[in-house]
């Protein structure tokens, strides 16, 4: 089986939905932000403020690059992992991509606590997610190949839908 990239702006679902993917299919699954949150030994947010945000693209990169040739895996891809084009490449080479979309309302509810999301720092409003979905909201589309609509339906209903895609 392909790799199943899940992408999609924080708090798309990406992590429950590669969850419930990987028990039914049955296969591995990478968080890409644990992983790294590991490997460096800082939260994001740490890592963000120590090292800045195009050092934390570099680890996403190196991360896709250490898995390139493995197959099998559901990865739940860091929100803002898919903005390199070499990054979208790699995912593409041995991957099916998957767009969770989800409206900037559900968005809201769902990172609002969030204390590790340093992209909404000091922004944390549906006004200002909205506005970065919708900068994000092309590039999501266009290097997609599957695009799932979440609001309103459960974790089962997306996994079945994206399986059914796939
Ligand atoms: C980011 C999303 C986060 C994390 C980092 C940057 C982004 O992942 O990789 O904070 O730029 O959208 P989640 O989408 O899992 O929250």
């Amino acid at each position: 089986m392909k790799n199943l990239y899940l992408i999609g702006f924080m708090g798309a679902g990406k992590s429950t939905i590669a969850r419930a993917l990987a028990k039914k299919c049955p296969s591995k699954r990478i968080e890409m932000d644990q992983l790294i949150e590991e490997q460096q030994g800082m939260a994001i947010t740490d890592i963000f403020a120590a090292h800045g945000e195009n050092y934390f693209r570099d680890l996403e990169t190196e991360l896709l690059r250490s898995f390139s040739e493995s197959t099998g895996y559901v990865v739940s891809c860091g929100g803002g992992s898919v903005l390199r084009d070499e990054n979208a490449a790699l995912m593409k080479e041995n991957g099916c991509i998957v767009f969770l979309r989800a409206t900037p309302e559900t968005i809201y509810e769902r990172v609002k606590d969030s204390t590790n999301r340093p992209i909404l720092n000091g922004n944390m409003n549906v006004e200002y997610i909205r506005e970065l979905m919708e900068k994000r909201r092309p590039r999501y589309e266009a290097v997609a190949d599957i695009c799932v609509d979440t609001d309103g339906k459960d974790v089962d209903a997306i996994s079945e839908e994206i399986l059914k895609a796939v």
